[in-house]
């Protein structure tokens, strides 16, 4: 799987580091070439000898090593591998790299490198579950940088939750699991709809819902890291623009339908958005006056355009794969299959809202892909790891479609 492909691993200073000349001696195995960088702090833990031993390469330690500048440069050791990963992950670390630091060599690497970047975290639970870090790991997921894990169980610290780094075995699936999607939708457009729509009542005011678009920003990510010219229209979203996809901000839902028939031609369209089904049907030109003594005003509404509905009758436009989502709170197969057949679509990601789930804002998902098959159940996932599986079927779907 690895044959020619080289990895900058970067360790830092965390218990977990222990585990790194397992990982380095099974990244070997897979045929990896792997080269070392360890900081001060994960040279507590892990000796530069043991990693050098098992990668069978010098091992990196200083900024500013008279031999190691001459002979290599911060600067090349960043460029000469195909992926740098990090792991262990340490708050300190990913913070550092969150704000662009770069103290020291495997910071000034993180820095200067132009490679695709994954991260495997490690940290007791209070740290990971931190605003600071919870912060610092959506910039650089929001940059495109990879994460797997961490893991809950218990801790070197005693405690029990989520922050051990993952096992060798898992970063090392993950580590395949890259090179094989990397590129795998080259060629291949996509359009994604994300976030909630805003419908006017009048300048001030309009109707929304709570979608926080991270479902659907999760998703334009996955497609486009795998190659695909990803074009994301988004309603009115805290979300950070994902890195390498063109978005598109909207408010309403007609601006929202416009812009993505507007897309086509797309070989796969997802629409994750929460559009509101209705909007005001007098929009006022002024802002709507309390008055004195004056009754409340009523709204009458009319029903918005189907978004995935037009996407999935666009004629000789039509993208090849059109993807639902249908937020259930009961009976979640049964009537996210009968929207697959009302909406035209050819899949529907089905995921369950009802509050006791926290799906609606959070950050994991238990979804059920139904296609014209059946439904296949998805264990629970971050959003994350919903967007990936996602994408890798749809490049499987694609694959299937064309010899
Ligand atoms: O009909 P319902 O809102 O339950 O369907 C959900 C699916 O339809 C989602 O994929 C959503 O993005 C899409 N949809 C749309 N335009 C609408 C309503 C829903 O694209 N007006």
């Amino acid at each position: 799987m690895g044959e020619g492909k080289r990895i900058l691993l970067v360790v830092s200073g965390g218990i977990a580091a222990y585990k790194c000349p397992d990982l380095v001696r099974r990244l070997r195995e897979r045929g990896y070439g792997v080269r070392c960088v360890l900081t001060q702090g994960g040279a507590q833990f892990v000796t530069p000898l043991a990693l050098g031993a098992v990668s069978g390469d010098t091992v990196y330690q200083d900024l500013f090593s008279l031999t190691d500048e001459s002979e290599m440069g911060h600067i090349r050791l960043s460029r000469e591998a195909d992926l740098v990963l990090v792991a262990p992950a340490t708050a300190n670390i990913i913070a550092a790299m969150a704000a662009g630091l770069a103290g020291d060599l495997a910071t000034t690497v993180l820095l200067a490198t132009d490679k695709p970047v994954m991260i495997a975290p490690a940290m007791n639970v209070r740290m990971w579950e931190h605003p600071a870090t919870r912060a610092n790991v959506t910039t650089l997921r929001n940059r495109g940088i990879g994460l797997v894990g961490p893991e809950a169980g218990d801790m070197a610290c005693g405690e029990t939750g989520m922050g051990r780094m993952s096992d060798p075995n898992d970063i090392v699936a993950a580590v395949d699991g890259f090179f094989r999607n990397a590129g795998r939708l080259a060629g291949r457009k996509a359009v994604i709809t994300s976030g909630p729509t805003f419908e006017a009542i009048d300048p001030v005011r309009f109707i929304g819902n709570h979608s926080s678009g991270k479902q659907g920003h999760a998703i334009a990510a996955a497609l486009a890291h795998m190659g695909a010219q990803t074009t994301l229209v988004t309603g009115p979203t805290a979300q950070p623009d994902p890195s390498g996809v063109s978005v598109i901000h909207v408010r309403s839902a007609r601006e929202m339908h416009d812009a993505c028939l507007e897309a086509l031609p797309a070989d796969i369209a997802v629409c994750a958005a929460a559009v509101a089904d209705w909007r005001v049907a007098d929009e006022a030109a002024q802002k709507i006056k309390k008055g004195a003594n004056a009754a409340p005003p009523s709204l009458t509404l009319i029903p918005n355009p189907d978004i995935l509905a037009a996407l999935a009758a666009a004629g000789n436009k039509r993208p090849r794969l059109v993807v639902g989502f249908a937020a259930e709170t009961e009976n979640v197969v049964e009537n996210a299959t009968a929207k697959r057949a009302r909406k035209g679509c050819d899949w529907i990601v089905a995921n369950d809202v009802s509050p006791s789930t926290g799906t609606f804002g959070g950050d994991a998902n238990a979804v059920h892909l139904i296609d014209g098959e059946g439904a296949e159940s998805w264990p629970l996932l971050s959003k994350e790891a919903v967007a990936e599986r996602l994408a890798t079927r749809i490049a499987e779907r694609l694959e299937e479609a064309t010899p």
